[in-house]
Formats: C-alpha cells, structure tokens, sequence
C-alpha cells in the first residue's frame, strides 16, 4: 500500500469523522437520545446518536470503497467474533464512552481504524465535544490537531498515573482481579489513577503523554484498534498483561508510554492474577483444580 493511497483514505475518512463531530455535538444536548439496552445488559447502552454516526460512516464508505469490509461496534452480530482477513477493514466505534456521552462527561471518541493485510495502518480518535484529533498513520508519527505527540519518557513507577476501569462488564472474578491490582498498586505507591470512561479516549492520554499507563479488561476490537495505533506511533507499548504481545481481539489489555514502565506493570500484574486465580481454584471443587 502507497503512502499516496494511505493519505487518500485518511483525508476522505477525516472529513467523514468531523462530520460524525457535528451530528455527536447536536446530540449531546438532548435529553431524550432514545436510549436502549443492549440485550438485557444493564450497562451497554446506545443511543440513536450512536447508531446515526455509525450509519452515515457505513453508507459514505461504502459509497467509495463498495469493497471494503466494516466491522462497527452498532451492527456487528453479538454472537460472531469479528477477524481481519485480506479485505481492506475498517474498524469503528461511532462514540466511544457512550455512558458518559449520556451523562455529558466530555470524556468520548469517535474511534476509526483501517486494516490493509492484517495490520492497522490508520487510526483516528476525535472528541468533538473538546475539539480534540487524534491521528496516526503507520510510520508517519502521531498528532493531536496536526501537532506531533509522543507517550511519557517517564519510567518510574512511583511518578505514574495510571489510567484504568473496572469494566463491569466483565465478569466477577475480573472486578476482584482488577480490585487486587489497584490494591497492588497503591501498596506499591503510584502517583494517581484515573478512570476516564473511554479506552479509546485514555489510549490516546496515554500517546500524549497526560497518562504513564492504562490497563483494562473487557475490551472489543473497536475500543482499542485506532487507539493502540496512535499510541505507538507516539512511541508507547501495548501487550497483554501476561507479558505476551498485544492481540486487539483478546478482550484485556496493558498500554505504557514506554517498554520500561510496561515490563515493571507486568511484572506487577502477573503476581496479583496469579493470586486471583488461586483464590479461584479455592472456591472450586478438588476435582476441578489443575
Ligand atoms: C466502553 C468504554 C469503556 C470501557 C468499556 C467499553 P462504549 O465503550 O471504552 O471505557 O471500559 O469496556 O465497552 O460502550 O462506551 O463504546
Ligand atoms: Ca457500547
Ligand atoms: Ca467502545
Ligand atoms: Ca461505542
């Protein structure tokens, strides 16, 4: 793929995106958003704001890439894990931080990615509400409002904020997981922790710098494949907290500013789930211990 045909699909996307901006920030002010439950999940809402943006991003892309394949939070089937295949994919999240769009936290992104072959190669998260855009394109760096970014040279653990949800979500044994490792955390004496509502949007804190780390479980693919572009085009890590490599799909993930302070929150990390785990295998049957 051509840096020449990357920059074409950036601009015709950029300008789709700050559209998706103007049709965010009209919704922001009504009270009455339709909002619905996905399923008989309590806490995954939508709004008709969320499926507008989603829509328009599908019909505009299709009008110019009828080829392309679209994998969006909206409308992909809840019950098919969704893979990159040799199809030029386009990932989107039309608001990232949905909970706080509806409650008017200003904390949410509109998050875009491209998949040429496998890889992503474009990844955009913008928040209309405070006129921030975030780009990258692979290789080429990483921008907020066209303005080079880097993640935090920062690598003691000490003098880290660190950014993280408990995603409820996730199932119980992962809120205990997380409860311990927030616990490990503050015994160790980190500076601060901060929970913003939006991967995407904490992703990209995480590539300028205002964040040293971000870790979370509970993710799909379009919370995290614009966002973890962005973050190493700006010179940070992302992996799973296991120590083994980022896998967008696997549902967890551990971001840094740097490979420094990624290895020490691994090692951190693994100690505390190994615990969790053995808490576990304690309240299950003998016979079901490994
Ligand atoms: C959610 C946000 C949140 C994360 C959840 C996501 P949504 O996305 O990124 O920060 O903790 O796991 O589902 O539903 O607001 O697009
Ligand atoms: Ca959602
Ligand atoms: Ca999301
Ligand atoms: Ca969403």
């Amino acid at each position: 793929m051509s840096s020449v045909e990357l920059n074409e699909y950036f601009k015709y996307v950029k300008e789709i995106i700050i559209g998706a901006g103007q049709t965010v920030i009209e919704g922001l002010e009504q009270d009455d958003k339709n909002v619905e439950t996905k399923g008989n999940i309590r806490f995954d809402l939508v709004t008709v704001f969320d499926r507008r943006v989603e829509d328009d991003f599908t019909t505009k892309i299709k009008q110019r890439y009828p080829d392309h394949q679209i994998i969006g939070e909206e409308t992909w089937p809840a019950n098919v894990t969704p893979k990159l295949t040799d199809t030029p994919t386009w990932i989107i999240d039309p608001i990232d931080g949905t909970i706080n769009y509806i409650k008017k936290i200003p904390f949410i992104g509109i998050s875009v990615a491209l998949a040429i072959k496998g890889e992503i190669v474009i990844g955009i998260v913008y928040n209309p509400i405070t006129n921030q855009f975030y780009s990258a394109i692979k290789g080429e760096g990483s921008y907020l409002n066209g303005k080079r970014i880097y993640a935090t040279k920062n690598d003691d653990l000490r003098k880290a904020v660190i950014g993280n949800e408990i995603s409820l979500a996730s199932i119980p044994f992962l809120h205990d997981r997380t409860i311990e490792r927030v616990r490990k955390l503050t015994e160790f004496g980190v500076l601060g922790f901060r929970s913003f509502g939006s991967a995407a949007i904490s992703l990209c804190n995480v590539a300028d710098g205002s964040l040293d780390v971000y870790f979370t479980d509970g993710l799909k693919c379009w919370d995290v494949a614009a966002g973890v572009l962005i973050l190493e085009e700006a010179g940070g890590c992302a992996g799973n907290p296991n120590g083994k490599p980022f896998n967008m799909f696997s549902r967890v993930l551990l971001t840094a500013g740097n490979k420094v302070l990624l290895d020490k929150m691994v090692t951190i990390l693994t100690e505390c789930d190994e615990k969790t785990i053995a808490k576990v295998r304690e309240l299950i049957s003998p016979e079901l211990r490994s």
